[in-house]
């Protein structure tokens, strides 16, 4: 690891569970990761303590992997407990769902039962939009608005494919099912297409392979204490095989 120090400069903007800085390369930016947990697009909220350091350590195993398969992310090192170097990306405002079994809206929307097996993932857009509550759209429909072109959504999912297969095989090797999973996009500066935002127990699914036990946010949806949020949480740390050094 890099022992070079990254100088915090000034906030661009915060979110719901995180805050970024600007850094003194122009082209890379701190993320920095809160406590703070949501539900319902905000509604629902509480602190849970330490949750930040959890989801910035599981991220960081999780993009490493992924940079390690090839797949370009934005994430480029681990500063500190709480913080990440990343490079700086224009983000589309879209939330991209993939689904390997039937859950959450999904399971709503279409009345089926949570658990059925997607044999085809279903990939799902999602508008970021706090006044429209981010209403699930179709490709014509971020194109209309603009956001992003057909041959870009084309690539998205070719990188979400590959996203996939390779979480769900590392995770299924570690007995834990990759329900589904939000991914969100950005282009760098050379206008390549990077992963970026974060990959935790706050954007997936995770089910237990044996007991179904569920590892993820949906313990705070179902209005679980937070010590029981943060056992599965670290539970999902412990099965990843992190070590505190990462
Ligand atoms: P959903 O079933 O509520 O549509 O969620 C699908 C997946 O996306 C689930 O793993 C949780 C994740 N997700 C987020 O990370 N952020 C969000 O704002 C939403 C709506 C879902």
């Amino acid at each position: 690891m890099s022992l070079k120090k990254t100088i915090k400069k000034n906030i661009l903007l915060e979110g719901k569970t995180k805050k970024v800085y600007s850094s003194e390369n122009p082209f890379e930016v701190i993320i920095h990761y809160k406590d703070d947990i949501t539900s319902l697009n905000g509604l629902k909220r509480n602190v849970i303590p330490d949750k930040g350091i959890l989801n910035n350590e599981i991220t960081t195993f999780i993009f490493n992997l992924l940079n390690n398969s090839g797949i370009k992310t934005h994430f480029i090192r681990k500063i500190n407990n709480r913080e990440q170097l990343c490079h700086k990306v224009n983000i589309y405002p879209l939330e991209f769902v993939v689904r390997n079994i039937v859950s959450g809206s999904l399971s709503k929307r279409l009345g089926m039962k949570e658990g059925m097996r997607i044999s085809n993932p279903i990939f799902e857009i999602f508008y970021k939009n706090d006044n429209l509550k981010d209403p699930l759209i179709n490709d014509h429909h971020a194109v209309f608005l603009q956001i992003i072109s057909y041959k870009e959504l084309s690539d998205i999912y070719k990188i979400i494919s590959n996203i996939n297969n390779v979480l769900k095989k590392y995770l299924f090797d570690k007995n834990i099912i990759l329900v589904d999973f939000k991914m969100e996009f950005g282009k760098d500066k050379k206008n390549q297409i990077l992963l970026s935002d974060e990959i935790s127990p706050d954007t997936c699914r995770l089910w237990d392979k044996k007991t179904m036990k569920k590892l993820d946010k949906d313990q705070f949806r179902m209005g679980f204490k937070e010590e029981k949020i943060m056992d599965v949480y670290m539970e999902v740390l412990k099965r990843l095989n992190i070590s505190s050094s990462n």
